[in-house]
């Protein structure tokens, strides 16, 4: 007889909408590939007045979400409701009911990840979060299944549709940051709240679960660096492109012996970099690790379909064990004694950007605070002369530490030829 895996999905936006109805359009297309049939048995959603491409059944629509928390015959619920309450207490109960969770919420994973993987081995049960980070891309799975066996070193990723789409506008097409947002929004890429993209805070999430998985140790995103691309003008995208690179937002975490080092930030890439035709709404990872050498995961990060396919690749993959009957539990090392890489020790290339009078010796003094800084220029840019007026000078740093950047920065923002705060943006080779 086949087995069947009855499912709840709490939270119908557009990724819940589209899980549930993939759910109910290729119900005999699942069954057919092991056995299981995945019926779905309950939708919950506060709005049903909503306008949705799809609606779920009548006889499966519920407003309240205790009707499926407290429904024994439910084997799996879908938590797409995101940020932290209810989700942390309909995720908790659920786990502690034996149910297994399927979720996408980064908010709450970046904070939580290894208590609730905990929750869930205790109460022999799953937690499927495939969709918290980029998109259908499958970086948790390669990093849980087919990297197993890796010591991982680093990880690369642009890991936001909506802040990599503006960049690409801006760009390939010239447009405005303001402009490449609106387009993002109206493509449903962004988040409700699209600072939580620009400033970086979304990437910073997915990076905290994917260096957890990693390097198995509890990392959050309040750990580490966090700058978004709010402050990247255009004339910045020009010349990194004259020096030969691209401005991407990277999400970096790499071992350095027993720390980790982590960050989240606009960084200019080589033209010729795996990560620099990673375009539009794409996301990237790029990993390295002991045995595998390097492999670059790539694919669609954000919108309804891409996270709904990752979705239901939880639930297919829960359906089989739960249908198997025997629990796997997810053996989770935890390394005790890895600590965060102190930002001020980073060593990397750095991009100034300089808006200075143009009169002679302001080169010079520039140069001088550099220099007494322990930084080496690499190449310098001045396009524009204008004796009454402040131009941009752009100038690439050889490697150079981030301490010292920064009090090098402060000490040339108070130069009275100095016009506006200098821009500095790191260089990832
Ligand atoms: N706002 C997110 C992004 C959606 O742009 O990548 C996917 O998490």
């Amino acid at each position: 007889m086949r087995k069947k895996v009855n499912i709840g999905i709490i939270g119908c936006g557009v990724v819940g909408t589209q899980t549930a109805l993939v759910l109910c359009k290729k119900k005999s297309l699942f069954s057919s590939y092991n056995g299981v049939e995945y019926r779905l048995r309950k939708a919950c959603d506060i709005d049903w007045n909503q306008k949705r491409q799809w609606m779920p059944p009548e006889q499966l629509r519920i407003r309240d979400y205790n009707e499926i928390i407290d429904d024994p015959d439910l084997d799996i619920v879908v938590e797409l409701i995101g940020k932290f309450q209810p989700a942390y207490e309909i995720i908790k109960r659920c786990l502690e009911s034996g149910k297994a969770v399927v979720t996408a919420n980064k908010f709450l994973l970046s904070k939580k990840l290894l208590e609730l993987i905990d929750l869930a081995n205790r109460n022999k049960t799953y937690l499927g979060f495939e969709a918290s980070v980029a998109g259908a891309i499958p970086v948790i799975k390669s990093l849980r299944e087919s990297f197993a066996a890796n010591r991982i070193n680093s990880i690369i990723g642009i890991l936001n549709g909506t802040t990599n789409f503006i960049l690409s506008s801006m760009t390939e097409k010239k447009q405005s940051f303001q402009d490449a947002l609106l387009s993002a929004r109206r493509l449903g890429y962004a988040e409700s709240d699209p600072s939580l993209d620009i400033s970086g805070r979304d990437s910073a999430q997915k990076l905290a679960i994917i260096s957890t998985c990693a390097f198995h140790h509890p990392i959050s995103d309040d750990d580490f660096l966090i700058e978004g691309i709010d402050k990247i003008e255009a004339e910045d995208i020009d010349f990194s492109s004259e020096l030969g690179y691209r401005v991407k937002l990277l999400a970096v975490s790499k071992r350095m012996n027993d720390s980790i080092s982590l960050r989240v930030h606009p960084a200019l890439i080589p033209k010729n970099h795996m990560l620099a035709d990673v375009e539009d709404v794409y996301n990237a990872v790029y990993l390295q690790g002991d045995l595998f050498g390097s492999s670059l995961l790539y694919g669609e990060g954000a919108g309804g379909r891409a996270a709904a396919s990752a979705v239901l690749s939880d639930i297919i993959e829960i359906g089989k064990k739960i249908s198997a009957q025997s629990h796997f539990s997810e053996h989770f090392v935890v390394e005790p004694e890895i600590s965060i890489f102190p930002v001020e020790r980073i060593e990397t290339r750095y991009y100034l950007r300089f808006t200075a009078l143009d009169r002679p010796g302001v080169l010079a003094r520039v140069a001088e605070i550099l220099g007494k800084n322990n930084i080496s220029i690499a190449s310098v840019i001045q396009k524009k002369e204008n004796p009454e007026h402040a131009v941009p000078i752009v100038m690439l740093t050889h490697r150079a530490v981030e301490k010292n950047i920064r009090r090098a920065i402060e000490e040339i923002d108070k130069l009275s030829c100095i016009k506006k705060t200098t821009r500095m943006i790191r260089v990832e080779e």
